[in-house]
């Protein structure tokens, strides 16, 4: 019986070596295999209740499942590649262990509804695990920005100052972003509904009722149980988002480190060093982030394209969403991690940062309001501080040290001593009233 197929009595011939080769998924969806042996034992108790197992029966292949799920859990598990697939793998172990009672486990079940229903149960897992990494950076990032709640730094449209904003605002931004990625991967887990069971497309002679059990529930409809990936879709979309997220927040801190910014020192732990130019100390970490957006958005379309023709119900292409998804899953884990990590050795220099706020371009828009606080209409202030930006730029003369008499050629409202005291960063941060302090 080794590695005997799940098939096989129709055939007279062999199968060809490369058609083997070519059709196994065993190679990775070895990953589902706690999953598989979770919906058999789930299918066992419903065998039972149905009569196709007596309770002896049952017992023995519920302990001897128990036992094949206890070496996985315990890393023990190695999977026989030689085997199509994981399904198949576990059918194998079982038979050695529980002899000929294994060959009544598949009773009232197909692959198609195996690999669906063990598929679910990873995505769950993987989700809540996922959310809760997502949870440990998003508390990360917030006690950095608590940490160091009193630096302002000059804030960003297109990339060029725009007004000065306190750093914990921009760093609590990304942590918004993250607890909605943790609501968006509850939802889609709590979508996923674990229906068995199918068959292989056409339902079970098994009736409904005793699919009603504390793990499982009956199928709404069988063809579509065994044809719908939907929830991988979801969760490499749900995953690619994240994705996004973290690749923005990597993006912000490769600027940030570059010797033009210099707002933030990245940890050496965290860096690596080139093989030519000794000084370097280059943030390939945050650029691997970066780049790793593409591979899920890569996943995503590769699932979405093999998903878009395929008529009701199952076909093979399906076994393809395995490993974009279990990629998906990695990647986005170990950028958690990592990022985790780096925040926590963050260091921000004041200093430079400050040399950064005196650019009079960020109090700019304060102007505006002055002299709308001194009920000139906003478009008429607005006007009138733009031709004083560019006096200021075509004189080269600063506009805090613009005298009266000059500042009077724009607006006899703009007085010269009030004028110097509005290029304070935390004063205009605190001006703008409509955020929670
Ligand atoms: N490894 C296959 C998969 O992941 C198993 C399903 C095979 N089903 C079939 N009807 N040939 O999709």
């Amino acid at each position: 019986m080794k590695n005997k197929k799940l098939w096989g009595g129709r055939f007279s011939k062999k199968t060809n070596p490369l058609v083997e080769e070519f059709t196994k998924s065993v190679q990775y969806d070895y990953n589902l295999a706690a999953y598989d042996v979770l919906g058999s034992v789930s299918h066992v108790a419903i065998l039972k209740k149905a009569g196709y197992l007596t309770a002896n029966e049952a017992k023995k292949l519920t302990s001897t499942l128990n036992s094949i799920l206890n070496d996985i859990k315990k890393n023990k598990f190695k999977p026989d590649l030689s085997c199509e697939d994981i399904h198949t793998d576990i059918q194998n172990i079982l038979y050695k262990k529980a002899g000929n009672l294994a060959l009544k486990l598949h009773t009232a079940r197909s692959r198609n509804d195996q690999v669906a229903f063990s598929t679910k149960l990873y995505c769950k897992d993987a989700l809540a695990d996922l959310q809760n990494e997502i949870l440990i950076l998003a508390t990360n990032i917030a006690q950095t920005a608590l940490k160091n709640k009193k630096i302002i730094i000059p804030g960003f449209t297109h990339l060029q100052h725009a007004q000065p904003v306190y750093l914990k605002d921009y760093l609590l931004a990304y942590v918004e972003m993250l607890k909605r990625d943790d609501k968006r991967l509850g939802y889609i887990s709590e979508n996923i509904k674990l229906v068995m069971d199918a068959g292989a497309l056409a339902g079970t002679p098994v009736h409904s009722k005793e699919y009603n059990t504390a793990n499982t529930k009956p199928v709404e409809n069988s063809l579509d149980t065994v044809s719908d990936r939907d929830f991988v879709i979801e969760a490499i979309s749900a995953l690619s988002i994240v994705a996004m997220h973290l690749s923005r927040l990597a993006e912000d801190l490769v600027i940030w480190s570059t010797k033009e910014f210099d707002f933030i020192e990245i940890d050496e732990s965290f860096c690596t060093g080139s093989s030519l130019m000794p000084q370097k100390k280059n943030p390939d970490v945050l650029e691997l982030i970066r780049g790793y957006a593409g591979r899920l958005y890569g996943n995503l379309v590769s699932v979405l394209t093999m998903m878009k023709g395929l008529p009701l119900t199952y076909n093979r292409d399906m076994q393809l969403d395995k490993e974009p998804l279990f990629n998906s899953f990695e990647i986005v884990s170990s950028e958690l991690k990592v990022l985790t990590g780096l925040m926590k050795t963050l260091k921000f220099n004041t200093d430079k940062i400050a040399e950064h706020l005196e650019d009079e371009s960020l109090y700019v828009t304060d102007m505006v309001y002055y002299l709308v606080n001194k009920k000139v209409p906003f478009k008429e202030a607005h006007t009138i501080i733009g031709k004083l930006v560019k006096e200021s730029a075509d004189s080269g003369v600063d506009i805090k040290k613009m005298k009266q008499a000059k500042l009077n050629e724009f607006s006899d409202k703009l007085v010269e001593k009030e004028i110097k005291d509005m290029f304070d960063p935390k004063k205009s941060v605190e001006s703008k009233r409509s955020i929670k302090r």
